[in-house]
This record gives C-alpha cells, sequence and structure tokens, in this order.
C-alpha cells in the first residue's frame, strides 16, 4: 500500500533526492519547504512552509507513515566570531524547527501501522572540529531528541538520525567551489571523497521502510570513515 511521507526540506539536495526515489517507489509524497521547486519526476503536494516561523502550520494527511526532517544551516566561524543570533539562528533551523514538525505530525504518525522519523546531524557532533560550534550545538540537540523521541514514541513511531561528513549538495557549495577545496575536502576522510545526495537519500529511505524496523535511537555516521578512523 502506499506510504504517505513528508519531507520538510525537499526542494533542494537530500530531501530533494528521497523524494524522487520515494515517489519512484509509488509512495505519496508531501513536501514542505520556502519554495516549491518540484524534484523531476516527483509529483508530490507541495506547501509552503518557514520552519523558523513559530506560527506555521503544516497542513498533514490523517495518517502519516514517515517524517523526514532536512533543514540544515553550515555556518562555520571562529568561537570568537559567532553571535547570540547565529546560535540561535542554528537552533531555529535545525532544532526547534524539527520539534514544531514533529509535535504537529505526532498525531498523524501514532495513525500509522509503521511510522518513521528521520533526523539529521553532522559528523560534528562526535568528533570536535574547529568552526564548528553553533552547528556542533544545534545537531547535538538534534540527537538528544532523536534518543528521547524513540523512546517516548516507541513502539508505534521509530526514530532515527543520520549524522553526515561534508556531501555534495547546494548547502555545502560554497565549501565546494574549486577543484582544489573540493579535492582537499575528499583527502581529508579515509574514503577518499565526499558524500554523495543520492546514497544518503537511499539510506533515509532504508531508515523509512520495514527493513529497518527493528532499529530506534541510532544515530549512523555517514561520513567516509572521518569520525571512527585514523589512516596511518
Ligand atoms: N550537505 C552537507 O555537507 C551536510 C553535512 C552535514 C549535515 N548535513 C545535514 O543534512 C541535512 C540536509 O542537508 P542538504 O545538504 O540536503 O541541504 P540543502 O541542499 O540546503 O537542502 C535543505 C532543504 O531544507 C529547506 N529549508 C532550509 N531552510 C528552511 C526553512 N527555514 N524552512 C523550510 N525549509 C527550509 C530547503 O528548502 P527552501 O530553501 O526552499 O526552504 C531545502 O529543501 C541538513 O540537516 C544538514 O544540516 C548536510
Amino acid at each position: 500500500m502506499a506510504r504517505d511521507i513528508l519531507i520538510i526540506g525537499g526542494s533542494s539536495g537530500i530531501g530533494r533526492e528521497l523524494a524522487v526515489e520515494l515517489a519512484a517507489s509509488g509512495d505519496v509524497v508531501h513536501l514542505a519547504s520556502r519554495h516549491e521547486d518540484q524534484p523531476p519526476g516527483a509529483s508530490a503536494n507541495f506547501q509552503t512552509y518557514d520552519v523558523t516561523d513559530k506560527d506555521a502550520t503544516l497542513d498533514l494527511p490523517e495518517k502519516l507513515d514517515g517524517l523526514v526532517y532536512c533543514p540544515g544551516t553550515i555556518n562555520l566561524k571562529p568561537f570568537g566570531r559567532l553571535s547570540d543570533d547565529d546560535f540561535q539562528h542554528e537552533l531555529d533551523v535545525n532544532y526547534l524547527g524539527a520539534v514544531r514538525a514533529i509535535r504537529q505530525a505526532q498525531a498523524a504518525l501514532k495513525k500509522a501501522e509503521y511510522a518513521s522519523i528521520v533526523l539529521f546531524s553532522t559528523v560534528a557532533v562526535q568528533t570536535g572540529l574547529p568552526f564548528h560550534a553553533s552547528i556542533s550545538g544545534a545537531k547535538g540537540a538534534v540527537e538528544g531528541l532523536t534518543r528521547s523521541l524513540a523512546a517516548e514514541f516507541s513502539p508505534g513511531v521509530r526514530v532515527n538520525c543520520l549524522a553526515l561528513s561534508l556531501t555534495d549538495t547546494p548547502l555545502a557549495g560554497s565549501l565546494l567551489s574549486s577543484d582544489d577545496r573540493r579535492k582537499a575536502s575528499a583527502d581529508r576522510h579515509p574514503l577518499k571523497r565526499i558524500g554523495d545526495a543520492g546514497e544518503v537519500a537511499r539510506t533515509a529511505a532504508f531508515l523509512l521502510g520495514t527493513d529497518s524496523g527493528f532499529m530506534t535511537g541510532q544515530v549512523l555516521q555517514i561520513d567516509g570513515g572521518i569520525s571512527t578512523l585514523k589512516m596511518l
């Protein structure tokens, strides 16, 4: 039976790839973001939604089989140059936006037989990286939320998170703006490349499906080995 999946932030990057993947498998895809940009081949129900607007409401189907929350930020600065506004913005987009979306979708998710929530974090939570103070705090909150809600919503709704290293999407555009930058970024990873949006999207699709049905409260690292391996 076709599933109803809501992707917050399906107009770009990983969310867009996921929308195409799910629509091709016959799912009914609901997209919510600030700009309408229908992924090719994914006829989806689009709604305008800004996760930083506390009063914004999501138009949801009665039953929701999955929620994927994609909005994120990359704001890398020395600690001394990060303002309160920087920290607040990272929290709003990455964490509080997810809280508000899940709060609204909770009732619809509980009506599905197998429901799954997928959130996104960064390798910079598990591994200390310079200039990541504001994003690591916000994504650390997302990882805590993942585990708390996985416990609270169990057994009806599973909650998992993907913690990424640099992945080739518009969000990472400024870090990948030349061949030299791309090569330097690739060389920092044991697998000698950066992440691909399609492979991350397919892992998100796996977390939405019954093949991952015994997994909840997990933070999976998709990071080319950078968080766990030391190359000699
Ligand atoms: N790419 C990387 O290197 C990388 C690394 C670590 C973690 N991550 C995480 O992976 C996730 C997906 O990132 P991505 O690279 O696919 O990002 P992306 O290409 O920038 O896509 C983000 C999506 O979120 C939407 N969005 C952003 N701000 C929004 C807002 N205020 N309200 C509603 N929608 C909003 C965007 O649509 P609109 O602009 O139309 O609103 C877009 O569809 C993020 O959580 C990110 O933090 C990515």
